[in-house]
């Protein structure tokens, strides 16, 4: 176990609250900080919801002892003594270097780390908006949180291989996950290569090559994928994978990210997948 016991979580949404829980899971102090007070009672909502279904399913002993560890609160002052804060609020640049530069100023430890859950906004410039970049690191979990062992860690040019080396002893000795590094790039290692896929059997499907569901099942049943590039797109949302792509294609220029006219004209229309009952396919 490392030395960190004190965890912050700021965002306790879909990701925030999962990385709460597995922080309290795994014996840590946590307090997860929301943006407004019905928020903050969602996130805890979404919180007691999974660990009791966690204990009926025989995961941990008791839902009543995790949530003893985990605090909610709307006062970012609150995390001043945590020795780890992770940020998984909205994906919003702005909205995230804002955070960063009052987290540094709260966060008193000099060598606490600061970390983000990102999917797509450079570490680098969370890191130049605080004193201490070389602290700031990427930890990019995969949701559902308590289900996936993934965890990207991405760290930026300025930040130190001591903080590296903390984050990745906390993720895999503290919270039994496993850790792949990867450069400051957008995307990192997963979405780099799961998104342009998910993009060349929409092109598949919209050049009339062939239909959603022989797509799917050609992956599933010839190639072993637990479900088809399409019903996954439906799944993540069409709205997210087109956010994933613009901004693959921000960065690398390259036109096999561009996302395509049918995904743009899908999500222009409020179909984006199983959140809304339609996507690629029907649901509910
Ligand atoms: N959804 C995924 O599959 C996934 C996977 C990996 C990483 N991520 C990343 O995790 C982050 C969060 O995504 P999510 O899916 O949990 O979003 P979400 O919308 O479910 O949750 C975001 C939460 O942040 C809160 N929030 C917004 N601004 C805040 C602020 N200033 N202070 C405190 N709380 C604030 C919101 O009230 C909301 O509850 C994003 O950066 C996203 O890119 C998402």
């Amino acid at each position: 176990m490392t030395e960190i016991d004190r965890v912050g979580v700021v965002g306790a949404g879909l990701m925030g609250a999962g990385i709460a829980e597995v922080c309290a899971r795994a014996g840590k102090d946590v307090i997860a900080v929301e943006s407004s007070d019905a928020a903050a009672e969602a996130g805890l909502k979404r919180l007691t919801t999974s660990l009791q279904r966690a204990e009926s399913r025989g995961k941990i002993d008791s839902a009543a002892d995790v949530l003893t560890r985990i605090r909610v609160s709307t006062d970012l002052d609150d995390l001043a003594d945590r020795q780890l804060v992770v940020e998984a609020i909205v994906e919003e640049e702005h909205a995230k270097t804002d955070l960063f530069a009052r987290l540094d100023k709260i966060v008193t430890a000099p060598d606490a780390i600061l970390a983000s859950n990102t999917s797509s906004i450079p570490i680098m410039k969370l890191g130049v908006v605080t004193q201490r970049p070389t602290n700031v690191i990427g930890i990019h979990f995969f949701n559902p949180v308590p289900v996936l062992s993934l965890v990207e860690l991405v760290p930026s040019l300025l930040t130190s291989e001591e903080t590296h080396e903390r984050a990745r002893a906390f993720v895999q000795d503290d919270l039994g996950k496993r850790a792949i590094d990867c450069q400051d790039r957008a995307g990192f290692v997963v979405n780099a290569l799961l998104i342009p896929f998910i993009l060349s059997a929409i092109r598949m499907m919209e050049s009339g090559f062939a239909t959603a569901e022989d797509i799917d099942q050609g992956l599933v049943l010839g190639a072993a994928h637990p479900q088809g590039p399409l019903a996954l797109a439906d799944l993540i949302g069409l709205d997210t994978t087109k956010a994933i792509a613009e901004s693959l294609y921000d960065e690398f220029k390259e036109q096999l990210y561009a996302p395509p006219p049918l995904l743009i004209r899908m999500v222009e229309a409020g179909l984006l997948g199983r959140k809304t009952g339609r996507g690629f396919y029907t649901y509910g």
